[in-house]
C-alpha cells in the first residue's frame, strides 16, 4: 500500500528531512494557528509582532502571558506522531526534524527515546537540539532570551519575574526587556537554523512535511525547493495544502496515525 511505498523511499534514501508544524502537536491539545479554533481567530496577531514589544514591552508581555497560557499548557506531552518521528530520527532514517513548533514537544519526545534507547543496545544518533538533529526554525517559547545581550532563562522564570509585577520581566546581566524566544511576526528565523535547514533540505531525497499548512515562509519554501530538485516529497496533513500536488505521497490523515505507521513499516 501507500504507507509501505513512502516506507520504501524512506528506506531507500541517502538523505530525508522532515518539516512540522502545528498539526503534530494538535493531538497533544496545542490550538493551531489558522482555522476556526485556532490562535489567530481569538488572538490579534499585531499583538504579537516584534515592533508590538519594542514599542509597549509591558503590555506584549500581559497579552503574551494570555496567548502562552493557551499554547503552553501545563501538561503537555508528546504524543505518537512526535515519538515516531524521533524514532525514525534515533534509527537514522530522517537526518533531522525541522519544526515551526515553539512548544518543545520535539525534544521532550526525544528524550524519552533516548531514555528507552539507553536501556536498549546501542547509543545512536538522536533528535536533541544539541545533536543537531532538531532544527526549531520559529524558537522555543520555553525559554525568554534578552534582547540586549542573548542571556537566556527559562520561559517560567521569565513568567515568574512578570507576574511578581515587574513588566517587562528583565534581565540578570543587562537589565534588558527578556523576550519569549519565539520568532515574533516582523522579526528574522535564527540565521544558523535556518541557513541549516536549507542545507539539509537541498541534499535530501525525501522530504516528509507533517502537520503544517504550508502556509508561512521561509518554512514553506523549504520542501517546494526540495520538490523542484525532484526529491520525493511526502505530505502528512489532514487539510489540503498548496504543495499536495507536487507531493508523490499526500495522507489527507491524521499524523498520530500514519507516522507511526510508517515507522513501522520501517522496523520490518
Ligand atoms: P497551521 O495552523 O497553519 O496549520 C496546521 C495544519 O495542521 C493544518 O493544515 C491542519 O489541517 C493540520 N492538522 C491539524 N491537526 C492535525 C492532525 N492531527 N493530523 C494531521 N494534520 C493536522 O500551522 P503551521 O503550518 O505550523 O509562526 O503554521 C506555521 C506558523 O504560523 C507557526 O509556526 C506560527 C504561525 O504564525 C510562529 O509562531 C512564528
Ligand atoms: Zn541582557
Amino acid at each position: 500500500d501507500r504507507i509501505e511505498a513512502a516506507a520504501r523511499e524512506l528506506r531507500e534514501a541517502d538523505a530525508a528531512l522532515a518539516l512540522t508544524g502545528a498539526g503534530v502537536s494538535a493531538p497533544s491539545g496545542v490550538p493551531p494557528f489558522r482555522g476556526e479554533d485556532g490562535i489567530w481567530s481569538e488572538y490579534d496577531p499585531d499583538a504579537f509582532d516584534v515592533w508590538r514589544f519594542r514599542r509597549e514591552p509591558g503590555e506584549f508581555w500581559t497579552d503574551w502571558l494570555e496567548l502562552r497560557a493557551d499554547l503552553l499548557d501545563a501538561d503537555l506531552e508528546p504524543n505518537a506522531a512526535h515519538r515516531a518521528l524521533a524514532d525514525l530520527a534515533t534509527a537514522g532514517r530522517l537526518d533531522a526534524i525541522v519544526t515551526q513548533n515553539i512548544d518543545g514537544l520535539h525534544e521532550e519526545a526525544a528524550a524519552l527515546a533516548d531514555r528507552e534507547d539507553a536501556r536498549g543496545d546501542a547509543a545512536r544518533g538522536g533528535v536533541s537540539a544539541d545533536s543537531g538533529g532538531l532544527i526549531e526554525l520559529h524558537g522555543n517559547a520555553r525559554r525568554a532570551v534578552c534582547r540586549n545581550c542573548g542571556w537566556t532563562t527559562d520561559a517560567d522564570d521569565a513568567r515568574e519575574r512578570a507576574e511578581s509585577g515587574d513588566l517587562p520581566p528583565r534581565c540578570d546581566v543587562c537589565d534588558g526587556a527578556l523576550k519569549p524566544d519565539a520568532v515574533l511576526f516582523g522579526e528574522q528565523l535564527p540565521r544558523d537554523a535556518l541557513a541549516r535547514a536549507r542545507r539539509l533540505a537541498a541534499d535530501s531525497d525525501v522530504f516528509l512535511v507533517a502537520g503544517s499548512s504550508l502556509t508561512v515562509e521561509p518554512a514553506a519554501s523549504l520542501p517546494a525547493e526540495a520538490a523542484d530538485r525532484g526529491a520525493t516529497l511526502v505530505v502528512v496533513n489532514l487539510d489540503e495544502t498548496p504543495l499536495d500536488s507536487r507531493a508523490d505521497y499526500v495522507f489527507r490523515a491524521d499524523v498520530t496515525e500514519t507516522l507511526p505507521a510508517l515507522r513501522d513499516a520501517l522496523r520490518e
